[in-house]
């Protein structure tokens, strides 16, 4: 039976790679809906790009809702310095394209998980978490819909990516990752220890265009426009994939290493903002909260995504 799960994303190129990777794996993951969030992007960007993905890819029956356009608290961060403009590079997506549903995302979150009709649902979330927060925020018990939470954030080892101490996601809205990490449902949390070792170097890359589909041709073009970017500072190693290993560790969670943590976010502090302290310390009074991923087999992984894209 496939797992149920709703994908919550800001997209965002490597978002955009995370929904094919779960679309094309329809006999193991059946994609309920998209919710899109401010982070990457603006939301309204972001739901424009998640629709035209859609249309690329032939699932224009998934649903997607529009979420919220601002963090719980902090003042809105975006990072189009690396995703452009469009959220996509100089991607540009199949125009003729669904529209998004009425409903609001945060309304549309409490509604499915409180429907004790249907099947507790795996969130994947791929941006800042400030949907899932709102809508906890508004009914706490919806915990009961949500089997578990896998969650692209945070930094241990690697420190951050937008700040020295912080990883955008969590920097973006602090309190929801906070939120989301005290719900009391089963959080992995995959951060950059992880996704910076998921680099797209240049064989990487010249598999994926060998594909030879739309989507891979469109996957190719967006991650360009990243390693461009990051050029200078990786290299030929290639920019990091940092969302689609979210989705890969549900479909492959044996291409990860993962241990039992204590995470707390930093919700206070201006310089540590958004700071994860992943706590592995044996034998202290800190019951874990999540699992944190902490490596993959980069290979392994990106033969997976190469073979899902190749199916769409
Ligand atoms: O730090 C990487 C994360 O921030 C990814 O989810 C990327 O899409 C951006 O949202
Ligand atoms: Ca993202």
């Amino acid at each position: 039976m496939p797992t149920p799960v709703i994908l919550d994303c800001d997209p965002g190129i490597d978002d955009c790679v995370a929904l094919m990777l779960a679309l094309a794996s329809g006999g193991e993951l059946t994609v309920e809906a998209i919710c899109t969030v401010a982070g990457n992007v603006e939301v309204d960007i972001c739901t424009r790009n998640a629709l035209g993905l859609l249309a690329l890819t032939g699932h224009t029956n998934v649903p997607v809702y529009s979420g919220c356009a601002r963090p719980m608290q902090v003042e809105p961060v975006f990072a189009n310095h690396i995703h452009g403009e469009s959220g996509l590079g100089s991607v540009s997506l199949p125009e003729k394209r669904p529209a998004a549903r009425a409903e609001p995302a945060v309304e549309f979150l409490v509604k499915r998980l409180s429907d004790v009709s249907q099947p507790p649902v795996t969130l994947v979330i791929t941006g800042p978490s400030t949907n899932l927060a709102t809508a906890l925020r508004k009914v706490p018990d919806i915990t009961a819909g949500i089997d578990r939470i896998v969650l692209m954030g945070g930094a241990r080892r690697e420190g951050g990516n937008i700040t020295p101490s912080a990883e955008f996601n969590i920097y973006a809205d602090p309190h929801a990752a906070q939120a989301v990490l005290q719900c009391g449902r089963p959080v992995t949390m995959i951060g950059l220890d992880t996704t910076l070792q998921f680099r797209c170097t240049p064989g990487r890359m010249q598999a994926l265009r060998a594909i030879g589909n739309p989507a891979s041709h469109a996957a190719a073009e967006m991650i360009d426009h990243v390693n461009a970017i990051y050029g200078e500072i990786y290299g030929t190693a290639g920019a990091a994939l940092h969302d689609p290993c979210t989705v890969a560790w549900l479909l492959a969670p044996a291409l990860f290493s993962a241990r039992p943590a204590r995470i707390e976010v930093e919700t206070r502090s201006q310089l540590t903002r958004g700071h994860t302290a992943v706590d592995l310390r044996p034998g202290v009074d800190n019951p874990a909260n999540a699992v944190w991923v902490d490596g993959l087999d980069a290979d392994g992984v990106f033969r997976l995504l190469l073979e899902r894209m190749a199916r769409l």
